[in-house]
């Protein structure tokens, strides 16, 4: 497995793969990976040739007063996973190696970030679509692999590629979960005992949430309200949202229909965690 820091060294070893014709599959992470960023590189490891992984806490994402400081990190553990699940090359380069002094080109997007997370984190999504453009540039990847536990960001990034006529093929992943529901996240580590205890009431939402629809349910606010009953049952969750949103466009739906996203970020103590569902998805919690 390669470990390449800076741009350019990522651009020669992709020259050569391109002149051998090999697809190249891209895993964008921010590292601290576990089992759920590793089925990205499984899925890219089926469907590319080659499978680079980047490994980079983006800074020009995170807010002010959020964790770009503390957010945790291990690149040899993270290395270890990576080789572990056959990717190729794993691109971890420091901020300076990507952001100049001078740096001020961004790409910004309207409707889609206005919602969810992005209501809250003013400026989140247009670091995320640059840094991601930024990775589609460097890396020349055929493929691209996403997760729906960020399932807003994943939106974005297919309207971003439609929008600017971008040539890669996004694919998302199902959200990997604890064997007790939690969708796995490198923030659970902030969790205390007690905290993780009370987190369980995020995926017991989302599977309350898929009962009722599967019962047949269509209307927002009913299913909004169940949802956030459900929430009430544990003391220590803290909601931001609960919100149904159009699949494509992100934005409130008064009835929704198949493919449209039910989605809630749940403050546990100081860790703010995310989990949703696709209305009609295959994928349930446990
Ligand atoms: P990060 O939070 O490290 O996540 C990297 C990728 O792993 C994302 O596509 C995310 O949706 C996916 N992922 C995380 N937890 C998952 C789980 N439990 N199941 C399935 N997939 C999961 O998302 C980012 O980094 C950054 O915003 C990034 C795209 C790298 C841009 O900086």
């Amino acid at each position: 497995m390669i470990i390449a820091k800076t741009p350019e060294d990522v651009k020669k070893v992709v020259s050569g793969w391109k002149k051998e014709g090999l697809k190249i599959g891209l895993c964008p992470t921010m590292g601290y990976l576990h089992e759920g960023h590793a089925s990205l590189v499984d899925a890219s490891v089926a469907n590319c040739d080659r499978t680079i992984v980047s490994v980079f806490v983006n800074p020009i994402q995170f807010g002010p007063t959020e964790d770009l400081a503390t957010y945790p990190r291990d690149f040899e553990r993270d290395c270890a996973l990576l080789e572990e699940h056959g990717a190729d090359l794993v691109f971890h380069p420091d901020p300076e190696d990507m952001y100049f002094d001078d740096f001020c080109t961004y790409v910004d997007m309207d409707v889609l970030p206005d919602t969810l997370c992005g209501a809250s984190r003013a400026g989140h999504f247009r670091g995320v679509c640059t840094v991601v453009n930024k990775l589609f540039n460097i890396s020349k990847a055929d493929m691209a692999f996403f997760g729906k536990k960020d399932a807003q960001q994943l939106a974005v990034i297919k309207r971003m590629v439609r929008d600017l006529n971008i040539d890669i093929e996004i694919y998302g992943c199902p959200i990997v979960r604890e064997d007790d529901g939690l969708a796995k996240s490198s923030r659970n580590t902030y969790l205390s005992d007690e905290e993780r205890k009370a987190a369980l009431i995020l995926s017991r939402t989302v599977l309350e949430g898929q009962h009722i629809c599967a019962a047949g349910e269509r209307n927002s606010a009913a299913l909004k309200e169940a949802m956030m009953k459900k929430l009430a049952e544990e003391p220590m969750a803290d909601v931001e949202y609960v919100e149904v949103v159009d699949g494509l466009n992100m934005q409130p739906v008064e009835e929704f229909k198949e493919g449209d996203l039910v989605a809630m970020a749940v403050r546990i103590g100081k860790t703010r965690l995310i989990d949703n569902f696709t209305v009609g998805d295959p994928d349930i919690v446990i």
